[in-house]
């Protein structure tokens, strides 16, 4: 066989058997794990590049909260602080094989803090949010900012900060959190500590389990609060300068411009929706993940759209259904569903009398960034438009 793959024989002399040596060369091909990537005909062409575009896709699922809450408060009663510093379920997609992660680059959790328990500081490579549910006394301290947490609230805690989570009240509180850790796993980038949180004590380094308050627990909204404004007599350095300064956005101010917004025309593929921003910068307040509050208005049925970024939708307020990727899947508050990138999604607020709100998060950032990001919607009669894109055409 060695001589035929030298060449020695050629192709069209009679001792030559075309099949005989593609079947001597595949197997040494599968033995050194290399993927044969030709094509014999056309149709074979096409099923080669399919073959390398091939990964496990998430797909769309509804995660319902009246299901989630029984298991997450038997785990409040069985699991102390003391033993794990952790008390969340992660969703995990079905089609995600034994991956911990909702979509591809995201996980996206329900946790439980029984009053009065702040588990010790931490801090991990990757980005991770907190979303206020229940409960109006849900704690995160964010590098010496104390931030107490309640329905609606959201609380950054951007890569690489110092955090610890908890309850500083008598009762209980449920939050979400969401982590872009399967990205940052597939960049192998994932790191966490928590074993040596130190801060200065009269000159010296002292091993410490909580954070001293550094900061007034309204600093974010009190520096970063009025829009359109930015002090300049403040540093905005905070963590690494990779992400937001303004640690928490408060509910009070998001539903307040949802109300604003809610007389104007909207999105036909969104509503009412507003991106929860760097106030430095106007951007997404991560390199990889961005966030919005999403409300459709009494009635209102969004027309379908389709983007290859991912999002976890948790609903806040209202009940409706979603269509994503050509199933129905009905919600109501506290849900989590996801649209996986690529899937066709439309959303029904079913009730003539109550607002919809989602709170949603994207991959949006980390696509744009890699100049990848494109969204397609329909028209009213059906048509296909292109609504943003990073590509060339
Ligand atoms: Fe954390």
């Amino acid at each position: 066989m060695a001589t035929t793959l030298q060449g020695d024989l050629k192709r069209g002399s009679n001792d030559y058997n075309w099949e005989e040596e593609m079947a001597a060369l595949h197997e040494r091909t599968q033995a050194l794990d290399l993927y044969e990537f030709w094509s014999v005909g056309k149709a074979g062409e096409h099923e080669a590049v399919r073959d390398l575009a091939r990964f496990d896709k998430a797909v769309p699922h509804i995660w319902k909260y009246r299901d989630i809450w029984p298991c997450l408060k038997k785990a409040g009663e069985l699991i102390d602080m003391n033993e794990s510093e952790r008390r969340s379920l992660i969703m995990c997609n079905p089609a995600l094989k034994g991956l911990i992660a909702t979509v591809t680059t995201m996980f996206a959790a329900y946790r439980i803090n029984n009053p009065h328990e702040i588990a010790p500081a931490h801090r991990h490579s990757p980005n991770a949010i907190r979303f206020g549910l229940t409960g109006h006394t849900n704690f995160t301290g964010v590098e010496g900012e104390p931030i107490t947490f309640g329905p609606g609230d959201l609380v950054l805690t951007p890569h690489d900060t110092w955090h610890n989570h908890g309850n500083e009240g008598e009762g209980g509180a449920v939050n979400l959190s969401v982590l872009d850790m399967p990205l940052v796993n597939v960049l192998n980038a994932t790191y966490f500590e928590s074993d040596y949180f130190e801060e200065d004590e009269q000159g010296r380094r002292i091993r410490k389990e909580t954070q001293e308050d550094r900061f007034h627990p309204e600093h974010s909204r009190r520096t970063y609060g009025q829009g359109g404004l930015l002090p300049r007599s403040v540093s905005h350095h905070r963590g690494t300068g990779n992400a937001s300064p303004m640690y928490v956005y408060r509910w009070e101010a998001t539903r307040e411009l949802l109300e604003n917004l809610r007389e104007l025309e909207g999105s036909p593929w969104d509503g009412v929706i507003v991106e929860y921003v760097d106030p430095t910068t106007g951007r997404a307040p991560y390199a990889t993940m961005t966030f919005f509050a999403q409300m459709l208005r009494p009635g209102e049925k969004t027309l379908p759209s389709r983007q290859n970024a991912s999002l976890i939708y948790t609903v806040f307020e209202g009940r409706g259904h979603s269509v994503i990727g050509g199933r129905r899947f009905d919600w109501e508050p506290f849900d989590t569903f996801c649209v996986p990138g690529g899937e066709w999604v439309e959303h029904v607020n079913r009730s003539g009398r109550d607002d919809a709100i989602f709170f949603v998060s994207s991959d949006e950032p980390a696509l744009k960034t890699l100049h990848f990001y494109s969204r397609h919607g329909r028209g009213e009669s059906g048509e296909e438009v292109l609504l943003e894109t990073s590509r060339r055409f």
